[in-house]
């Protein structure tokens, strides 16, 4: 039996919800509980208490050595975690906390070793969501919580996304609408001199580097050869059921050609074909099974905002075939590019993507 709470937020509220408080108790109690974040949903649990943490790896089907990011809701919960606070993590924290940004931090004892899946670091990030704020004050413990999701499925960026996975496997569920950023936090590696970037996500190089100037990315995220250092990277994630494909041309025009022959090749071949489209193309695909517009090729957060939930729909409409459009890898295209990679398992046609067009 999953227990389901609505909460109404505020952006930027700042007080304590009375609806959180039965969820907080079940976090106090040791039970998992999602609830939303500015990014996607969480799914939390006592970051202290290993046996809380053991019910995480459970309801998601997750491997044991992918750790969890802790979230805290208040900077003085922070010394209580990590061995060392870098001067440069202070300036991050000062910049963008809260909001989408974990750094990766040497660990202190005390968090559960399943969080950290047996590494000496820990990644923490401060939510910004109103709701995730609250709930984490109201348990007055840090809170482990990894992507509301079963292993592998796109992160949920609604409360009908978790139940679709997590119903019946959890002890509750704190609906606060849907998420803002649609896409993940980033994860930083302040220990590193310059801080690496190991997973790109809803804040971007740009925005780090104006703050901290010079920011690398982990090469493993680039070269399919690499292994990624963030150990959930090297997983194969977010992937439709049907075979997808992204497609990369030096142009829109060019993209939105390429797209139309190889639906028309997989109409004759029988196939039933789903298209990842901007509201820019959508009309663009008449032969399509089903076109799914994916935000606007002007407005790159709003590509990420509704990601995850168009790669859900291909599977509720059950398309055997999706052809998805490509983007550029600034900003948050970083993040929109890496996550369409990984739910395409590397099949690209066209041109190399870090070549991808730059419109
Ligand atoms: O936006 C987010 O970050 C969401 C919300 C719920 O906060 N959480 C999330 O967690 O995406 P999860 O578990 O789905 O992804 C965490 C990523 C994984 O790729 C994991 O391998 C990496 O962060 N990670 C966590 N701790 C790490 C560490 N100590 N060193 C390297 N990578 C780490
Ligand atoms: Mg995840």
């Amino acid at each position: 039996q999953t227990k389901i709470w609505n909460v109404d937020s505020v952006v930027g509220n700042s007080q304590d919800y009375p609806q959180l408080t039965e969820a907080a108790e079940f976090l106090r109690k040791g039970e998992v509980v999602a609830f939303p974040t500015e990014t996607v949903y969480g799914l939390g649990a006592n970051a202290l208490s290993s046996e809380a943490v053991q019910k995480i790896f459970a309801a998601k089907g997750r491997p044991s050595d992918n750790p969890l990011i802790v979230h805290i809701a208040d900077i003085a919960q922070l010394e209580a975690l990590v061995a060392e606070i870098p001067e440069i993590a202070k300036k991050l924290m000062d910049a963008f906390w809260p909001g989408p940004l974990t750094m990766i931090f040497p660990k202190k004892e005390g968090i559960a070793p399943e969080v950290t899946a047996g590494l000496d670091s820990v990644g923490i990030r401060m939510p910004s969501h109103p709701v995730a704020l609250s709930l984490i004050r109201q348990a007055g413990l840090p809170i482990a919580a990894p992507s509301a999701n079963r292993s592998g499925r796109p992160s949920p960026t609604t409360a009908a996304h978790v139940e679709e996975d997590l119903l019946g496997k959890i002890a509750g569920i704190v609906d606060g609408g849907p998420t803002g950023v649609g896409v993940e936090s980033t994860v930083l590696d302040v220990t590193v001199n310059p801080p690496m970037i190991l997973r790109p996500g809803g804040l971007t190089k740009e925005q780090l580097e104006s703050v901290i100037g010079q920011v690398a990315v982990d090469p493993g995220l680039l070269e399919e050869k690499e292994r990624p250092k963030a150990p959930g990277m090297k997983y194969q994630h977010y992937a439709p059921k049907g075979e997808m494909w992204m497609v990369v041309a030096p142009t829109v025009d060019k993209q939105v050609e390429a797209i139309g022959s190889l639906l028309a090749e997989a109409k004759s071949a029988g196939k039933k074909v789903g298209i990842l489209a901007t509201e820019e193309s959508s009309t663009k695909y008449p032969q399509a099974d089903l076109v799914v517009p994916c935000g606007s090729r002007a407005d790159l957060p709003s590509v990420a905002h509704h990601l995850y939930d168009a790669l859900r729909t291909f599977d509720q409409e059950r398309m055997d075939y999706i052809l998805s459009e490509s983007f550029p890898s600034d900003g948050v295209g970083m993040a929109i590019m890496n996550r369409l990679m990984k739910a395409c398992g590397h099949r690209i046609v066209g041109s190399d993507p870090s070549r991808n067009l730059s419109n």
